[in-house]
């Protein structure tokens, strides 16, 4: 089988339940990747909720101020995050009258919204095959095809990016997305990894040479 095949077999058993995965809203998924840039897992769950409560819609965040936003982001830290969420909602209002626009220049050109970003909306929102390459999936990438190219580098990320496309599923890409994301926190971690346990180990070739634990490299910064 397929990497995707095996990855999403997996995921359909194990996949974390987490609010923003619920929903299919895109704005939701921006707030939710917005808050995930920076900030654990399980410190945004309270967060999103909270915020989702108040600001269910890029119509009522966009009419409310700054102060009271900023309220709602207090202890999250990276405070530009949330001014950025405010003025891109507003784009969205002034711009594509309250819809996310499905084109990737479009997204990414919202503040605040960078490559990875901009993958996860449209893949997880919109079904679009577009890759969502973080620290996460880096790793994973340069361990399953054993790439010794540093990952801080940018030939090593465009490497991945172009593996990823290969390999996104064609009709699940958002789930595909997320999977790495899960596979990422709870198998494939940096330190010893729980290869016993993955679901793709079998096509890993840094497993298969044992080599995982020295995967990926990375420059002395
Ligand atoms: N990290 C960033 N985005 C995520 C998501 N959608 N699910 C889980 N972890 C994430």
């Amino acid at each position: 089988m397929k990497i995707a095949a095996l990855l999403l077999d997996w995921y359909d058993k194990n996949a974390r339940d987490l609010p923003w995965r619920r929903d299919k809203d895109p704005y939701k998924i921006w707030v939710s990747e917005i808050m995930l840039q920076q900030t654990r897992v399980e410190a945004v769950k309270d967060y999103y909720e909270r915020w989702i409560a108040r600001f269910p819609t890029p119509g009522e965040l966009a009419r409310a101020s700054e102060q009271e936003v900023l309220t709602y982001w207090q202890g999250l830290g990276y405070y530009s995050r949330a001014r950025n969420l405010l003025a891109g909602v507003r784009e969205v209002c002034a711009d594509y009258g309250g819809s996310m626009p499905e084109e990737k220049e479009q997204v990414r050109a919202l503040p605040g919204v960078g490559d990875y970003t901009a993958g996860a909306i449209l893949s997880i929102a919109y079904n679009r095959r577009v890759p969502a390459v973080d620290g996460n999936v880096l790793r994973i990438f340069s361990r399953l095809f054993c790439l010794e190219e540093d990952i801080l580098k940018a030939p090593a990320k465009r490497a991945v990016y172009r593996l990823v496309q290969e390999q996104i599923d064609r009709d699940r890409p958002g789930d595909f997305n997320q999977a790495l994301m899960d596979l990422g926190a709870m198998i494939c971690v940096p330190q010893r990894p729980r290869c016993p346990e993955c679901p793709v180990r079998e096509l890993c070739l840094a497993y298969e040479r044992g080599v995982q634990e020295v995967l990926p490299v990375r420059s002395p910064k």
